[in-house]
């Protein structure tokens, strides 16, 4: 078994440092955030990902999991030092990635390393960074650094299980140290998961790919539901017509209010300056961002039509998708500063994990609930805006007893319309002809 120093405990480096302990080998993970790593070292997640504490806790016991904040402890030590740090984006308007703290992790390897040792980059980096890492090491280290690009292809929310149950793993090397990197992916390997091995500007490449062409997938469902809604078809039939199909695949054509999250906008906007850096003429990769974009302004509208002003909305649901309490970039967030910017309402909230993170935001300006349905106690219409379970199953008779206009706007397509029909709602759902 190896033994492994991830920098950075992120949602991909804590995930991977815990998952690949729990696959047999020795990980360290390394922050310099004092605060959370005394936290993790008292077994207490920062993030909200299913599964991760308890495999945190069992993997600690078994003393195959530390945590530290010196590098320094465990880097002389180590077969492989990962690296999986933020690369945030820097400037919104060119889409430039912020590599600083990348580069830090650099310098702070190449002064302290003391042996030869494999450099591995989880952090979703730029085409060409891997080959840069490699040349400073090159240059500022007397050891010898093998530098891997490993992009990590893991969803907030199921993260854990993507991790120890990937499509496949990409690994972009000059060939040198395949075989302890295979053995640090062994338990994969044996279980028959396809290993990609590429040159490190393919492997970074196909990170920002897979993104895009997942943003642009659902960019594409949600105009065909936008299609459906003013023809009278039925999106979610389209869905499964069209995903039954395997050369399409049947993942990723849900229709919602747009993508958010940390990653499909800040990857988009990445390959967005590399096809300007490049001059490459592309129309498709350049209309993801402006569609998605233009597609919270046109729910924005939609909701504003159908609310007089000085009545009270209520939005159910706060975080970019279910299953995290991330909101950056969220949907529902961009949709509330809209109306707060162009209307005059009373918004009220609810969401069962991100209203914390929520109010770092957005602070007094809207009202936030614990209770659902206290939520949209005298609203004028309900808004659905992330697939929590809680939000499927809502009871359209308790919602009838306490909202002041029975209207709800379903952006995700989930509630149980015939439910809603008969309690004399009025539903807008995604994709479905208005009020149906
Ligand atoms: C995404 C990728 O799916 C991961 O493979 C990748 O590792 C990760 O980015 C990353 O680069 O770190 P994530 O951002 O966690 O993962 O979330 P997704 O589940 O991909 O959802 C992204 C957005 O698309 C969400 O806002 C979600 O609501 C939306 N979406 C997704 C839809 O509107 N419809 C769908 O059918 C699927």
């Amino acid at each position: 078994m190896l033994k492994i120093t991830v920098l950075g405990t992120g949602y991909v480096g804590l995930v991977s440092g815990v998952c690949l302990a729990e696959t047999g080998h020795h990980v360290t993970c390394i922050d310099n955030n004092n605060k959370k790593i005394a936290a993790l070292k008292a077994r207490k997640i920062p993030i909200y990902e299913e599964g991760l504490e308890a495999l945190t806790t069992k993997n600690i016991d078994l003393d195959r999991l530390k945590f530290s904040t010196n590098l320094i402890d465990t880097l002389n030590e180590s077969d492989i030092i990962m690296i999986a740090v933020g690369t945030p984006i820097a400037d919104e308007s060119t889409g430039t990635v912020n590599l600083n703290y990348i580069n830090e992790c650099v310098s702070e390897i190449a002064k302290l390393l003391s042996k030869n040792i494999i450099v591995i980059v989880k952090s979703t980096v730029p085409v060409g960074t891997c080959d840069n890492i490699q040349k400073r090491l090159d240059k500022l280290s007397n050891f010898e650094c093998v530098v891997i690009s490993n992009p990590e292809f893991l969803r907030e929310g199921t993260a854990v299980y993507d991790f120890m149950n990937p499509d496949r793993i990409v690994l972009g090397s000059d060939g040198r140290e395949k075989k302890t990197v295979n053995q640090l992916y062994s338990k994969f390997i044996e279980e028959g998961t396809k290993i990609i091995y590429a040159d490190r500007r393919t492997a970074e490449l196909i990170k920002y790919a897979s993104n895009a062409f997942l943003a642009m997938k659902v960019g594409f469902i949600n105009e065909m539901a936008d299609i459906s809604e003013k023809v009278g078809a039925d999106i979610k039939k389209l869905s499964e017509g069209i995903g039954s199909d395997k050369r399409i695949g049947s993942k990723f054509l849900n229709p919602g209010p747009g993508f958010g999250g940390s990653c499909f906008p800040k990857d988009v906007k990445a390959l967005v300056k590399l096809v300007s850096e490049t001059k490459i003429n592309s129309n498709i990769i350049k209309s993801i961002i402006k569609a998605n974009i233009e597609r919270f302004e046109k729910i924005s509208k939609d909701i504003m039509e159908n609310v007089q002003e000085c009545n009270t909305i209520a939005i159910l649901g706060l975080t970019y998708k279910a299953g995290t309490d991330d909101i950056r970039d969220s949907p529902s967030i961009e949709i509330i500063k809209y109306l707060i910017k162009h209307g005059r309402y009373k918004i009220k909230t609810y969401d069962p994990v991100g209203t914390e993170n929520c109010k770092k935001f957005l602070s007094d300006q809207v009202e936030y609930y614990v209770d659902l349905y206290k939520a949209c106690t005298g609203a004028s219409l309900v808004v659905i805006a992330t697939e929590w379970d809680v939000c499927k199953k809502i009871d359209a008779v308790k919602l009838k007893n306490v909202m002041k206009d029975l209207n709800i706007y379903d952006l995700r397509g989930i509630i149980d319309k015939e439910h809603f029909l008969k309690n004399n709602f009025k539903i807008r759902s995604i994709g479905y002809k208005q009020n149906a």
